[in-house]
């Protein structure tokens, strides 16, 4: 019984896919939910409410008002009740109404009272999934937290091939399934995470600075929120947007600044990952006015940085847990291991220059995982979510 006393609403669109609604519904009880189920108008024009209620032992529930006895449905106390809420078909037009707040239906107004986390299982024809509208939909729904189910590609209601097809009942349980089970390792756990490159400045227009673009950091901030963690990100300059309501992000430009800011922070949390390519020099002395040209050589003196890493590794105590990032272009495993221990790390993830498609400007990564007894677990190359995904896996194992 993996889903035991866990409090489902299932929410349940217009479109064909809603007739696979019974079968998930049944398949999420015999896992032991409790599933409340909302369907909107047009929903009920594909699968009756007498089937579901008698699935879930629950009367369904559609309008606001029961038309016999004018008993008002609270979504606001569905929004509290809930474990979890499950759009499963989600349509495009129920999509459009979710990012947009448009709450003429009991399903939006439940889904703008959840409380709980949301995951949307979207269903229709391949040229509405493909419409650019849809796309910046399920980019706001993310932008909300919301977790959104791929739709699968194959034969569709319309007899077109292509992608549209809500995923199969079976597979929705187990994601919902291994939601779960990660919400109940990362729930309310607090994650510093270090992301993107740091700017030393040399005068008022110019500075050292590198490559990192922060995808790496941002995609563990998202996985850690979404997997219910309290996430504060302390970002370097980046042009990344946070998405998730679980993220307190900081803005620093720094090394000094960043140090500043994780060290403030780091004695109430529990975990830290150090994602940001921190500049191990900054100038030792910054321009008040715009270097000009002229002479021959201009020469910078730079002076080392602190490091974070390092310091938060000596402030650190036996119920905290540090990993590091290791960028190398040689000798890549021994330097690795010299890091765990002068940083006082408990995990540090390679990634090496020297690998296709990983490294700083690319969506994809290529990692190995290395703990303080040298064990080192290679991944293959991945994109820097699903990267993100086994990082968290491995350090909360
Ligand atoms: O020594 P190196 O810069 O290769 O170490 C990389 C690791 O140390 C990364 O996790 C990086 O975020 C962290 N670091 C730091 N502060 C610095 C330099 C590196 O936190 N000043």
């Amino acid at each position: 019984m993996t889903l035991k006393n866990k409090h489902i609403v299932l929410g349940i669109s217009g479109s064909i896919a809603a007739y696979k609604a019974a079968s998930l519904a049944r398949l999420l009880i015999k896992a032991g939910a409790e599933v409340q189920i909302v369907i909107t108008p047009s929903g009920k024009e594909f699968i009756t409410p007498v089937t579901l209620s008698t699935l879930t032992g629950k009367p369904v529930v559609s309008e606001f008002f029961t038309a016999n006895d004018g008993t008002w449905h609270s979504h606001v106390d569905l929004g509290q009740w809930a474990d979890l809420m499950l759009i499963a078909p989600a349509t495009a037009s129920t999509l459009g109404k979710m990012a947009n707040g448009i709450a003429d239906n009991m399903l939006i107004t439940t889904y703008m009272s959840m409380k709980a986390p949301v995951i949307v299982a979207p269903a229709m024809d391949l040229d509405m999934f493909a419409h650019p509208a849809t796309t910046k939909n399920l980019d706001i729904l993310r932008s909300y937290g919301n977790i959104i189910i791929e739709p699968a590609s194959g034969e569709l209601a319309s007899h077109l091939i292509g992608k549209g097809r809500m995923e199969e009942p079976e597979n929705i349980l187990a994601l919902v399934e291994d939601f779960f089970s990660k919400q109940s390792i990362l729930s309310k756990k607090k994650i510093l995470i270090t992301a993107g490159p740091t700017y030393e400045k040399i005068d008022p227009v110019r500075f050292i600075g590198n490559y990192s673009s922060g995808k790496m950091g941002f995609s563990l901030a998202e996985e850690c929120a979404v997997r219910g963690a309290e996430v504060t990100l302390v970002a370097g300059p980046v042009s990344l947007k946070v998405n998730h309501p679980n993220i307190t992000r900081i803005d620093v430009e720094s090394a000094e600044e960043m140090y500043n800011a994780s060290i403030k922070v780091f004695p109430s949390m529990d975990t830290a990952i150090l994602c940001a390519a921190v500049a191990d020099f900054r100038p030792a002395e910054q321009y008040e006015e715009k270097v000009k040209r002229g002479g021959d050589i201009l020469n910078i003196s730079l002076v080392p940085n602190k490091d974070i890493a390092a310091s938060l590794g000596k402030m650190k105590k036996a119920n905290q847990l540090l990993v590091g990032f290791a960028l190398e272009t040689n000798d890549e495993e021994s330097n690795a291991l010299k890091k765990i221990v002068k940083k006082n790390l408990d995990f540090i993830v390679l990634n090496s220059l020297n690998d296709a498609g990983a490294g700083f400007k690319y969506d994809t990564n290529k990692i190995a995982i290395i703990n303080r007894n040298g064990e080192r677990i290679d991944f293959a190359l991945k994109s820097k979510k699903e990267v993100a995904s086994d990082i968290i896996d491995e350090t909360f194992r």
